[in-house]
């Protein structure tokens, strides 16, 4: 640091011809404070940054179990009370369907749409469909316990595909969830009553050593109504 020049006075010396001071203690508060020097000063106590660290921490973790990802499908599924009511089941058989809907979603909904509405030339609607809605679920049911290979007209349209079974990865309870969701749905246009597990578990107890695909023909033979 470049020393004042000789000429210049300090600035905590007295003007010539000012008063001296009288006592020790005023000498004491002229003393000189230190040189100021330019330059950048670390001022952030470390404690402060050990702190604010473990805050970001726990903010990022509470936002990454808490944020649902930031979909609007976990916030906004619900536009009003009465449309949150009506997706809670309030009886056994709203529980069926609840159940169905997600049953249809993980095992249907790839080939036959998640609106029911199918491929055309490829998968059959089961929205609206007349194998669907019969009087009785006992085609349905054998349907999906066993798979379907053959020609199927189906609402006037003919199919000719595999539908693979499904015996072995659903339960009694699965099936007769999603025929029942599937049979009654009426956003689909599906008026058809519901399957009893009782029904689905005679039925798979029934067709227990079939162990092939149905044919439409063999099906159509299987009364309405059992
Ligand atoms: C791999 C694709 C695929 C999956 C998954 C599938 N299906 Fe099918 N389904 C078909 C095809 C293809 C046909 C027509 C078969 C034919 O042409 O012989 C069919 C026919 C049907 C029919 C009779 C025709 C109609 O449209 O009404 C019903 C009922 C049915 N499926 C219900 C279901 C249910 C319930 C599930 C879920 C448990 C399901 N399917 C899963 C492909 C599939």
């Amino acid at each position: 640091m470049k020393s004042a020049p000789k000429s210049r006075p300090s600035k905590f010396s007295p003007p010539p011809g000012a008063a001296q001071p009288a006592a020790a203690g005023a000498a004491d508060a002229l003393r000189e404070n230190a040189e100021p020097v330019a330059g950048t000063a670390w001022y952030t106590p470390i404690w402060f940054v050990a702190i604010f660290g473990v805050a970001l921490y726990w903010a990022t973790m509470y936002l990454d179990r808490n944020g649902g990802g930031f979909q609007p499908l976990v916030f906004n599924q619900g536009e009003s009370l009465a449309d949150v009511e009506a997706r809670v089941p309030h009886s056994e058989a709203d529980a069926l369907v609840a159940k169905g809907r997600k049953v249809y979603n993980t095992y249907c909904a790839a080939c036959h749409q998640p609106n029911a509405r199918g491929l055309t030339g490829q998968f059959p609607p089961l929205a609206g469909s007349d194998w669907v809605n019969t009087e009785g679920p006992n085609r349905m049911i054998r349907i999906v316990l066993n798979g379907l290979q053959s020609p199927i007209t189906v609402n006037g349209t003919e199919f000719n595909n595999v539908m693979l079974p499904w015996r072995d990865q659903l339960s009694d309870e699965d099936i007769a969830a999603v025929i029942t969701f599937v049979r009654g749905n009426k956003e689909w246009g599906n008026t058809a009553g519901p399957a009893t597990l009782a029904h689905v578990k005679a039925i798979r107890a029934a067709t227990e050593a079939r162990g092939t695909y149905w044919t439409a023909p063999e099906l159509l033979a299987v009364p309405l109504k059992d």
